[in-house]
């Protein structure tokens, strides 16, 4: 399906949360189509956390930051007035009930409230995977897709305050969108990898620098999905441009069990001491679940091959610092924690 080309470039689009991970590609993917972008930051005035979204192409023109905190609904309602659509990002990353909830939920609905205030277009808001595959009554052979849930009370019980806290929010944000006569729309994303723009590595790069540092002496009998930051950034664009756009859109390249995932990194990168060994040598190995990322690729996403993804994610660790250039020697290789 096509994206609308006759939309005025001249739009302006608030980004939450503008210079986490993956906010910061939404920022600068969007400058580069034109959209005059306001990004909301927690501080303006921390250059060396906000360097990175001023030196994007564009941004001295048509980039305006502006502070707003998930807890000060003023805060929201002031940065989204006069937008013409807003991609709600911001959020905690943490299996914390006390750091995770509140912002979560009630940061999301200030933020349809202020999108309801201000008319705007559309909201995309970015929900999680998290929201839908933790149930543990999904049959093995289901394929996992916008249709699938997060059972909350399972996610309480077994405290992946993470997930219960994204889907609460996306249950709220479609509720309260539906009476407010907000048009919204959501993206899943499963775990996010790539290359960095923020100076950082946030909580879903850990997982993957863990297996370079020689922190991680095992890896997990576990499964897990991945796709690429610039996919995700783009597929809030394409959802937010295509007219037709409604509901979810899981965004997933592929699901990898831990061991394949070390495997690519050593082939890559053998000067790392990658763990080879699994922590649990006992039970069969999990299998991947299916999955359907048809929706998006109708609107036309082409997701980036996960092997690409991990390996630029390893490029861009080493060239932001994160990680030593490989040498000879592996000891040298291990950095302090
Ligand atoms: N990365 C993944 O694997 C993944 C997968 C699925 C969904 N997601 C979702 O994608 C979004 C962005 O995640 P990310 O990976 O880019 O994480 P990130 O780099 O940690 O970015 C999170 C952003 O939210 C902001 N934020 C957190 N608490 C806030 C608060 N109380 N008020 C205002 N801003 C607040 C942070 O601001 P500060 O910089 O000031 O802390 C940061 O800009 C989140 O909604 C996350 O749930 C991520």
């Amino acid at each position: 399906m096509p994206v609308d080309s006759s939309l005025p470039s001249s739009q302006t689009i608030c980004v939450t949360g503008a210079g986490g991970f993956i906010a910061s590609w939404m920022v600068k993917l969007l400058l580069e189509r034109g959209y005059t972008v306001k990004g909301t930051v927690r501080n303006p005035d921390d250059d060396a956390k906000n360097a990175h979204l001023k030196a994007l192409e564009g941004a001295n023109e048509r980039l305006i930051l502006c502070k707003a905190d998930l807890l000060d609904r003023e805060s929201l309602h002031e940065a989204i007035q006069g937008c013409d659509g807003v991609f709600h990002t911001a959020s905690p990353v943490t299996d914390d009930p006390e750091q995770m909830v509140e912002p979560a939920v009630n940061g999301t609905k200030y933020v349809i409230d202020a999108a309801a205030a201000a008319g705007v277009r559309r909201v995309v808001f970015t929900s999680s995977i998290g929201a839908v595959t933790m149930d543990p009554n999904r049959g093995p052979d289901v394929v996992v897709d916008e249709s699938c849930w997060s059972d909350l009370e399972f996610c309480k019980a077994t405290k992946n305050w993470y997930c219960y806290g994204k889907a609460v929010a996306e249950k709220a944000a479609v509720k309260m969108a539906k009476e407010k006569g907000v048009d919204l729309v959501v993206v899943n994303p499963v775990l996010v990898m790539g290359p960095l723009l923020q100076p950082t590595v946030n909580a879903s790069i850990v997982h993957i620098l863990k297996y370079l540092t020689g922190s991680a002496k095992t890896y997990a009998n576990s499964i897990q999905a991945y796709v690429d930051v610039r996919d995700v950034a783009l597929a809030h664009i394409l959802v937010y441009e295509t007219p037709s756009a409604q509901g979810r859109y899981l965004c997933a390249e592929s699901v990898l069990h831990r061991g394949d995932v070390v495997e690519i990194l050593s082939k890559f990168f053998p000067e790392y001491p990658v763990p080879m060994k699994c922590s649990d040598e006992v039970k069969p190995r999990v299998k991947p679940y299916k999955f359907s990322n048809q929706r998006l690729r109708d609107i036309g996403l082409e997701f980036t091959p996960v092997k690409q993804s991990l390996y630029e994610t390893v490029r861009s660790l080493q060239e932001k610092g994160h990680l030593p250039i490989p040498t000879q020697n592996h000891e040298s290789l291990r950095i302090q924690s």
